[in-house]
């Protein structure tokens, strides 16, 4: 997409990487947005945008990835930004038990923050190179993601396996589930869905040229 198509689009999508801190969530984003990994990355402190653009049946999409802080003294502040997603990454490290027992509350808090009630949800155990020191099962994991409703994915970002594959998931599925609900609403109801949607975004990266932000 050239410099100048990225000021047009027809839909943007807000998607969440939530987890506990040291999960992953900011070597994933970096291996799908720019194919890099870093072995010393610092904690994420509070959130970092990151924005991708993709073309999903010939439709135009900017698609908002927003990397959240896992540490405790954040969650107060990352939570707000849950607000009109329309997806999220519960990520969890497979060799860290704690951080998949502790999904249920990634869930509900992002649940309980204003999220739409029609989003995607993917979790996904990262760092699937370290089988010899996986504490969480494959098959467990499965299960508590049918259970829930989640799709589900092993990643590792280290050896970029699954990573475009789980990201494209989550985007591909929004445009399936909400981007048909816009064609089937009347135009009255479209609108007052878009401006539902704009109050729902925090003020940050607001773009006046596109009123359909997270138009779904
Ligand atoms: P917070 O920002 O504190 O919430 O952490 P985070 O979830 O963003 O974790 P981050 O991406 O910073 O990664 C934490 C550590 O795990 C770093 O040392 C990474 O190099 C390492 N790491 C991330 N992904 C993988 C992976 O797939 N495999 C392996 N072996 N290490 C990984
Ligand atoms: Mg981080």
């Amino acid at each position: 997409m050239t410099v100048e198509d990225e000021n047009s689009y027809d839909y943007v999508f807000k998607l969440v990487v939530v987890g506990d801190s040291g999960v992953g969530k900011t070597n994933l984003l970096g291996r799908y947005v720019h194919d890099t990994f870093d072995f010393g990355s610092k904690s994420t402190i509070g959130l970092d945008l990151t924005i991708k653009h993709m073309m999903i049946k010939g439709k135009k999409i900017r698609v908002q990835i927003w990397d959240t802080a896992g540490q405790e003294r954040y969650r107060s502040i990352t939570k707000r930004y849950y607000r009109g997603s329309v997806g999220a990454c519960l990520v969890y490290d497979i060799t860290k038990r704690e951080s998949y027992d502790n999904i249920s509350r990634w869930l509900n808090e992002f649940k309980m923050n204003e999220a739409h009630p029609d989003s995607v949800i993917m979790l996904i155990g990262n760092k699937s190179d370290l089988q010899d020191k996986r504490t969480v099962t494959q098959e467990e994991a499965m299960n508590y993601a049918k259970e829930h409703g989640l799709l589900f994915m092993e990643t590792s970002a280290l050896e970029s396996t699954n990573v475009e594959l789980a990201f494209d998931s989550v985007v591909n599925n929004v445009f399936d589930k909400l981007s048909g609900k816009i064609a089937t609403m009347d135009d009255k109801r479209a609108e007052i869905m878009r401006g539902q949607a704009i109050d729902l975004n925090p003020p940050l990266n607001t773009d006046s040229k596109h009123p359909n932000q997270c138009a779904c």
